[in-house]
């Protein structure tokens, strides 16, 4: 129910407590996502299909609530690239985000619709602002879950769609056992 006040736990194995909505994404969910898609398509049809990640959020629907969710990205690679999140635009431009970094290390890929990319990191303590008109995406680039909180407008929307079909314009992949970016060749902006 939306304008009633609330008060919820932080961590756990939901990251919060209680949640009123949860999303799994799994492999087949971002078989267009990750860059080696020959590798994703040879995974799934060996019946290979890990969680990748999970969302539990408290959702409210009015303009001028927030949504407060918890992002859980488990370890893992495709190939040389990490583990990731969707990323998507908000489908209202002027609406930013607050990621607050909870456990695991990471990085959060920014990028304006010109395919300028921002990189900041995400740990324990960590406060990553994403200001308007930014598509974001998360990366676990740690060997433990990445959890971080997230806190938003709740009529912000997702565009996952410009996202699907240009990608990023930068990868984070694994180069000599470290986390590097690196120009996505595949970037269709
Ligand atoms: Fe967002």
């Amino acid at each position: 129910m939306d304008r009633e006040p609330y008060s919820a736990k932080l961590g756990g194995p939901t990251g919060i407590y209680p949640y009123t909505v949860k999303v799994e994404r799994y492999l087949e969910d971002l078989r267009e996502y990750f860059h080696d898609r020959k590798l994703v398509e040879y995974m799934l049809s060996r019946g290979e299909n890990p969680l990748i990640y999970v969302v539990y959020e408290i959702s409210r629907e009015s303009e001028g609530e927030f949504n407060v969710g918890c992002t859980i990205i488990y370890p893992g690679k495709v190939g040389d690239e990490y583990y990731f999140t969707k990323g998507h635009f908000h489908l209202k431009e002027p609406t930013s985000e607050v990621y607050i970094g909870i456990s695991g290390e990471g990085v959060i890929l920014m990028q304006d619709r010109s395919g300028n990319v921002a990189a900041e990191e995400i740990k324990p303590g960590t406060i990553v602002y994403i200001p308007p008109g930014l598509a974001h995406r998360s990366i676990n680039t740690g060997k433990t879950d990445l959890v971080f909180l997230a806190i938003y407008p709740s009529d912000a929307g997702h565009d996952y769609e410009t996202i699907r079909r240009s990608g990023f314009a930068k990868l984070v992949v694994e180069r000599n056992g470290k986390p590097t970016i690196i120009d996505n060749p595949n970037y269709r902006g």
